[in-house]
């Protein structure tokens, strides 16, 4: 500096731009605790859903990329009046539709101190990986699936578990066919053949694609009138395929179909699947976890023999999404799938079962575990049963109440915690009455007293109720056929 220059204040360093103090950290935290306290108290007296009116939709879609930034305080009011207000409506009890839950209050805690931590939960010797092994286990243990170390890991969700399982099945059947297909590839290969059933959930076929399987070679086994996968026609479907060339590898059963909660009968396509070297993957995603209600645990009999099984914590547990989970009875062939460690990744301390990424596709991957461990921690086995069996003795009410409804008609046995019905529409022929049915559900929903939702059953519309909250009462069953109803004859005047 020259003698004599004033000095004048340089541009303000990041790191102290950024600083927060731990008082402001702290206030801001409790804001957003109220904040979050006010908004789960409050969901049971609001419309279970509303749609956005244009302002506020528009204002999210065009909020323009901030030039300055601004307080926590001010971020945490813009949460307040922009975002809370406008929920799916899934943490009410009276929502019903697809397969989304309230989210459990200990997973909503664990979230925020998760991400203070914000590890890669990838491998190494921090509290994350070790809880994440835990969890697994412990999902395992809840469903009574065997869990040897490492079989298994957390995902997204069920989609991205599907994958993880079935690129493990691909590589075994190659292997099994005398090829490495992760040097190879399939060209040349005689096609695998997978076996679904019309209920299958369309993860599968998105694995089936993504995995270069070619959803042509996912051949579709009939059901009987349960829904349940018929084991007679799928030995027909394999041997015709084998006799043909093609070489049979996998057969997707259900613990609870995303339709009518259909539950397959796992023994005969268990043995079915050993006698023909098939690997057996059950997607579990929605109903794995009814196997703790005692009421309906002999359906899921022979699950525990699948090769796979893919998950959803952030289903029935209400695990915050996201959060699935990839259980394999073969570790090594997990592992012998996925594992890929470059030198830059060498991490002497992880220990024998290595890096998640040896088993499944992500290289970071966050700290889901502690949600997983926080949801199942407070409740417990017991308290997960009872509130598994309240949501299965809800469904069954709810499916006497449409039996006993002369407007309405019950489409399926309840397996599980689906409803599966539709309106009569009576004096309207079969396209009317599909047209009505279709037409019901976002009638409901943008009524806001219930919330459910549509999908085809077979070449039908039906409505679908998927009961996962506890808190749901009998009224509101009521109200929800109620609604229905109401609906259905607003539509047809
Ligand atoms: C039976 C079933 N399988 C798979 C999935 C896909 O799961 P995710 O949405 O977690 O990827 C769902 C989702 O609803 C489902 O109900």
């Amino acid at each position: 500096m020259r003698r004599g220059s004033r000095a004048r204040p340089g541009p303000t360093p990041a790191s102290l731009e950024h600083a927060i103090t731990t008082e402001d950290f702290r206030s801001a935290a409790h804001t957003a605790a109220d904040l979050v306290s006010d908004h789960l108290a409050g969901l049971p007296a609001r419309p279970v859903w509303q749609p956005m009116d244009e302002a506020a939709r528009q204002a999210l879609l065009d909020a323009p990329l901030p030039a300055e930034g601004r307080p926590l305080a001010a971020l945490l009011d813009a949460i307040g009046t922009d975002v809370l207000p406008h929920p799916m409506g899934n943490g009410h009890p009276r929502f019903f539709g697809w397969v989304n839950s309230a989210p459990a209050p200990a997973g909503v805690l664990a979230t925020l101190a998760a991400s203070a931590m914000n590890p890669s939960t990838a491998g190494g010797d921090h509290a994350d990986v070790h809880l994440e092994r835990a969890v697994v286990r412990w999902i395992a243990e809840l469903v009574d699936f065997p869990h040897p170390p490492g079989g298994g890991l957390l995902t997204s969700g069920a989609s991205m578990a599907t994958i993880v399982c079935l690129a493990a099945a691909r590589n075994r059947a190659a292997r099994l066919a005398g090829r490495d297909v992760r040097e190879e590839g399939l060209a040349g290969m005689p096609p695998l053949v997978g076996y679904v059933t019309g209920e299958t959930h369309s993860c599968v076929r998105k694995a089936a694609e993504l995995l270069g399987l070619g959803s042509r070679h996912l051949r579709t086994v009939a059901t009987g009138p349960d829904g349940r996968l018929d084991t007679a026609d799928l030995r027909a479907a394999v041997e015709r395929d084998r006799a043909a060339g093609l070489l049979p590898f996998l057969v997707v059963a259900s613990a609870g179909t995303v339709g009518t909660g259909a539950v397959d009968a796992f023994e005969p396509i268990a043995d079915l699947c050993e006698e023909q070297r098939l690997w057996l993957h059950v997607d579990g995603a929605y109903g794995a976890f009814g196997r703790l209600d005692p009421a309906i645990a002999h359906r899921y009999a022979g699950l525990e023999r699948a090769d796979s099984l893919a998950l959803d914590p952030h289903k029935w547990l209400g695990v915050p999404v996201d959060c699935g989970c990839a259980l394999v009875r073969d570790t090594e062939e997990l592992r012998a799938t996925f594992s890929l460690v470059p030198s830059y990744l060498r991490d002497e301390s992880a220990g024998s079962l290595g890096w998640f990424s040896e088993y499944g596709t992500e290289q970071t991957r966050p700290f889901r575990a502690l949600k997983v461990w926080a949801t199942i921690a407070h409740r417990g086995r017991s308290g997960l049963a009872r509130d598994i069996t309240r949501c299965t003795v809800l469904a069954r009410q709810l499916g006497e109440l449409v039996r006993a409804d002369d407007e309405l008609e019950l489409l399926a046995e309840v397996q599980t915690s689906i409803v599966a019905f539709r309106h009569r529409a009576p004096g309207l022929d079969t396209a009317a009455r599909d047209a009505l049915n279709r037409a019901v559900a976002p009638a409901v929903q943008r009524r806001g007293r219930v919330f459910v939702t549509g999908a085809r059953l077979g070449d039908h519309e039906m409505l679908r109720a998927c009961l996962l909250n506890a808190a749901t009462t009998e009224d509101d069953l009521r109200l929800l056929l109620a609604e229905v109803k109401a609906a259905a004859r607003e539509l047809m005047s």
